[in-house]
């Protein structure tokens, strides 16, 4: 079975922020994203540059995925960001996050410009994207978005900005998916089933948006359970203290892997006795069990 590469934990990290990217490059986080979009102020977006190239070139980031959030590809900086961290970072960056990606067109012209500047770079192993979906318009298109390139890895939901762009109200602090409890059931319901859907069918991850009130690890745990349930592959975090929940959460536990081989075992044993269904207990298992009982070994890294 393929290894799948894990996204459970996405740590952001300001780009211009040194002493951040010193602590990030030894924890435990799946993913680290250097930002230069919103995290980064507009007067810090030059030093920034200079601070993540120097950051991707010296300090050990071990095997952890590796990911640069440029800014969205309409504003002045997004060209060159890339043109500025790509050569520089050649291959130890994993992939490019474009944030507000507003159709297809927008990756097209990422994919070519990375195209180029590996060409130029003698950069070998393509550089992945990851979309950031985050307005109404880009939700609509999501699957065209999802199908734009090649090197799309992950659809990303972006909670706040989509928020912004369908005039939610801020009735938490930050808006980053803190349940405020006024709609009874969950509001974004609608958002998360749409974006795993497009996501799940062009073969890409789909990742959570963060949750936005690190001093409530209990609240950070539901929200990362709820992601879990619905197929999300992960989430982000905005503050190192999430990390060890978010790899929890996202990983099988003891008893979801012994449930698993009970399922493989069984079924297996069926099988071999030329029956199409088994059960365990009163339920019933089929070859839709075994494809999740897998996928559960897959994730726990059992092949
Ligand atoms: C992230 O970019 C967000 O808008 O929530
Ligand atoms: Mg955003």
């Amino acid at each position: 079975m393929t290894p799948i590469k894990r996204r459970r934990s996405i740590l952001s990290v300001p780009g211009h922020r040194e002493t951040m990217h010193q602590k990030a490059a030894p924890c435990d986080a799946d993913v680290i994203m250097l930002d230069l979009e919103d995290s980064c102020p507009v007067d810090e977006k030059t030093r920034a540059r200079a601070t993540i190239r120097a950051s991707i070139r010296t300090l050990d980031w071990g095997d952890k995925t590796l990911t640069l959030r440029i800014n969205p590809v309409d504003t002045p900086y997004a060209l060159r960001d890339l043109l500025e961290i790509i050569p520089a970072a050649g291959s130890r960056l994993d992939t490019v996050v474009v944030p507000k990606v507003e159709s297809a067109a927008d990756l097209h012209f990422v994919d070519r410009v990375l195209t180029s500047l590996e060409t130029e770079a003698g950069i070998e192993r393509p550089i992945g994207i990851e979309a950031i979906i985050e307005s109404a318009k880009a939700l609509r298109d999501a699957d065209a978005i999802a199908a734009a390139s090649s090197r799309l890895r992950c659809l990303v939901f972006g909670i706040a900005d989509y928020s912004a762009s369908i005039h939610m109200p801020l009735t938490s602090v930050s808006g980053h998916g803190e349940n405020d409890g006024v709609y009874p059931g969950d509001p974004l319901h609608f958002v998360y089933g749409r974006l795993i859907m497009c996501g799940k069918a062009a073969g890409l991850q789909v990742i959570d948006a963060p949750h936005g009130n690190f001093r409530d690890p209990e609240a950070t745990r539901i929200a990362a359970h709820r992601s879990r349930a619905l197929g999300f592959d992960g989430k982000w975090a905005i503050h190192p203290a999430q990390i060890d929940i978010l790899n929890q959460i996202f990983s099988p536990d003891e008893e979801e892997i012994a449930r698993a081989r009970q399922v493989i075992e069984t079924y297996e044993q069926a099988k071999a006795e030329k029956k199409g269904a088994a059960a365990i207990g009163g339920s019933m298992i089929d070859q839709a069990s075994l494809r999740m009982a897998r996928d559960v070994m897959a994730r726990a890294g059992i092949q």
